[in-house]
């Protein structure tokens, strides 16, 4: 059984104690093979308890993400067919680009480290190992060019609530790709696209969040890890996040395919943090002082500049 490390998963994750045998039994293998699988995960990172008599127990999850989770979350998955886990990489943007040929649907791209990641405006994007998520999703719409500022509503609000309902925090969306905790940023996405007579082909969105505190990203003005805005004593559950992210992201999707951004519009805005405050607001070369009033269904946000005339911006770079 090739996913036999997914199915003891699965077993362990059913909170309770299960032994060896009632595993062995289960999945029509010998104990020696759970034995040896029980191990893998251990070598993951996997905290497993072992008591005579009761069986094996999970006590923590690991540290990092772990593969065996993510396939796990992926082979449950009514989007995603596909997952890619990788140790280091240039950057998973890059690496989701080439696998378009190889993978018909929708997939994921993983790394644990990238030395060259990469932001908006091709910025450095600071991904040291396992101190932060770094991953890419394929998408696969087949809808006009001009929806892409409306995927990035959806999937602002997806990531944004991920983190809340993870680590029970109030996360906010600085329009339009960046996640905010405490007027801090945490997390930033970017979203490529690869299309053809105006056509998407594919959406490949590049999500970046700081987990853990790092000297690399401490030393970045304005950002913050989620490990730092974490109440003391919690304890950091990333298998968990990743499972609030996959579903959130294929319920923003498939609302994204189907429904206006007006369905989400109040939703949206209850998290956005640009209105109601001076922004300073640098689009194609031009920089200016404005106030955000509303944002139209296009996605488009509309703000009052200092001359008392109403701009609409499109997709700026934005101080608050
Ligand atoms: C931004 O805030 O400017 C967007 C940051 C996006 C970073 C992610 S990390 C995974 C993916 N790979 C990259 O090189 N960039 C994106």
């Amino acid at each position: 059984m090739s996913n036999m490390k997914q199915e003891i998963l699965k077993l362990l994750k059913n909170d309770r104690f299960v032994s060896g045998q009632e595993m062995a039994d289960r999945l029509e293998v010998s104990r020696t093979a759970i034995w040896k699988n029980i191990n893998a995960l251990k070598s993951e990172g996997y905290s497993i308890e072992s008591v005579t008599n009761k069986g094996y127990h999970l006590t923590e999850p690991p540290r990092y993400i772990s593969p065996t989770a993510l396939e796990l979350l992926v082979a449950q998955s009514s989007l995603f067919s596909h997952m890619e886990y990788l140790q280091t990489t240039g950057s998973t943007q890059v690496e989701a680009l080439q696998k378009l040929e190889h993978h018909g649907g929708a997939y994921i791209v993983v790394a644990e480290e990238q030395t060259s990641g990469r932001g908006r405006f091709n910025r450095e994007w600071s991904s040291p190992k396992n101190r932060g998520l770094y991953l890419s999703i394929v998408l696969r719409p087949n809808i006009p060019i001009s929806e892409i500022i409306r995927f990035n509503l959806f999937i602002s609000l997806a990531i944004s609530k991920s983190i809340d309902q993870a680590f029970s925090m109030e996360s906010g969306i600085k329009w339009p790709n960046d996640i905010y905790i405490n007027n801090r940023k945490v997390s930033g996405f970017l979203t490529e696209v690869v299309s053809e007579s105006s056509v998407i082909n594919a959406i490949i969105c590049g999500i970046g969040i700081n987990i853990f505190e790092d000297e690399r990203i401490g030393a970045i003005p304005n950002a913050t890890s989620i490990e730092r805005e974490m109440d003391a004593g919690r304890h950091m559950d990333l298998d968990g996040f990743m499972e609030k992210l996959i579903n959130n992201i294929e319920h923003y999707y498939h609302r994204f395919i189907n429904e206006p951004f007006s369905e989400i519009r109040e939703e949206w805005k209850a998290r956005a943090i640009v209105f109601n405050k001076e922004l300073r607001i640098t689009e194609a070369g031009e920089s200016y002082m404005a106030k955000a009033l509303d944002i139209d269904d296009d996605g488009f946000l509309e703000v009052l500049d200092q001359s008392g005339e109403i701009r609409k911006v499109i997709s700026a770079d934005i101080e608050l």
